[in-house]
């Protein structure tokens, strides 16, 4: 008997407050041209003053719960996957377990950038595969608008704020490739790279800090190994590009995402694509894409899906899994 991570349900949030490129053309010297050829990004949304990570977290997390027909009291575990956590402790994720009602399971942040929600998906395959958890809620929330700099052109047009979730419950399968559920995970980190996408502050250096980013060399990497992690997920469970219904990238930019179906042999009528309304949420992007892939009619029950994301660190990975 196989135990697989089953999703059961997906929802997301996005904060009300739309901000479209042309903001950006009344702060720093750039176009909405500039900003949609290079990115593919149109719009973005930013939270409220004083609305948190945990606030979107919970809103995300509440949609998904109730697309499985499910309370937050049902939950074993919940693993939130951020880089803006709304405290430096406790974790975005026991709030929102206390916001959900929950008071018997275990809640804990998984920190990868913009790789986080793979992480955290991986995590989450472990944690039911080997039976700590039967029910796991997997997050992706960011509020990156707090950590923009808004004078540096090359970076604040680039990201947005949201949220997303899925509910992994633990159901018998076969073994073989056609279950459904996670298949495979191929998670990977080279922390040679810090200097290319970080922020320049945190808790031992006593400030928030802004995100910077040598744009160009985080492009190069990405466009090498996010076909190359999604290639080793479905080679670990004997599958090929062909079998591929849905790639659900990491929403960096529209340039990396083409490039990156083009090397998977995947056209782009298979490619859930969100940027253009999202920008970057980070670890937020591809549970938000999950979601409005679903609401769009795209994914369906049975499709096989890829995700692939790459962020700061370098970390990068994939998870395959049968939706
Ligand atoms: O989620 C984590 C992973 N992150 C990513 O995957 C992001 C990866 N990088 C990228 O998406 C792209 O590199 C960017 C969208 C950030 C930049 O695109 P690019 O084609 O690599 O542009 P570039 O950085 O080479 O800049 C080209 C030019 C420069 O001017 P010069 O030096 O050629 O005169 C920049 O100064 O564009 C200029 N530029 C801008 N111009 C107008 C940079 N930002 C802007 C801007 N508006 N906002």
């Amino acid at each position: 008997m196989t135990i697989r991570a089953v999703v059961k349900g997906v929802g997301h949030y996005l904060p009300e407050r739309v901000v479209p490129n042309s903001y950006f053309e009344e702060i720093v010297d750039t176009s909405n041209d500039w900003i949609v050829s290079r990115s593919g990004i149109e719009r973005r949304h930013f939270a409220a003053e004083g609305q948190t990570t945990s606030d979107l977290a919970t809103r995300a997390a509440q949609a998904a719960l109730d697309s499985a027909g499910l309370t937050g009291a049902d939950v074993d575990a919940i693993i939130l996957a951020t880089s803006t956590a709304d405290l430096t402790f406790p974790s975005a994720a026991t709030m929102v377990q206390a916001n959900l009602g929950n008071t018997k399971g275990y809640a804990f942040d998984v920190q990868a950038v913009c790789a986080g929600f793979v992480f955290a998906l991986a995590n989450a395959n472990a944690l039911i595969v080997s039976g700590q958890a039967r029910r796991v809620l997997v997050i992706g929330a960011e509020t990156f608008s707090r950590i923009l700099d808004f004078t540096d052109r090359s970076t604040c047009v680039l990201f947005g704020d949201g949220a997303g979730a899925v509910l992994l419950e633990a159901q018998e399968g076969t073994g073989d490739n056609t279950d459904r559920g996670i298949l495979s995970t191929d998670l990977n980190s080279d922390g040679t790279y810090r200097d290319i996408l970080y922020v320049d502050g945190g808790v031992s250096t006593q400030s928030t800090g802004v995100l910077k980013m040598a744009g160009k060399e985080v492009f190069r990497h990405a466009v090498e190994k996010l076909a190359q992690t999604a290639h080793h997920a479905l080679e670990k469970v004997g599958l090929k590009d062909d079998a591929v219904d849905w790639v659900v990238p990491h929403q960096a930019n529209i340039r990396i995402i083409q490039s990156t179906a083009k090397k998977l042999g995947v056209g782009m009528d298979r490619v859930v694509v969100t940027v253009q309304d999202h920008g970057n949420t980070s670890a937020a992007s591809i549970p938000l894409a999950l979601s409005v892939g679903v609401e769009r009619g795209q994914i369906k029950q049975g499709d096989l899906i890829v995700t692939e994301a790459i962020g700061g660190g370098l970390a990068w990975g994939s998870v395959v899994l049968r939706w």
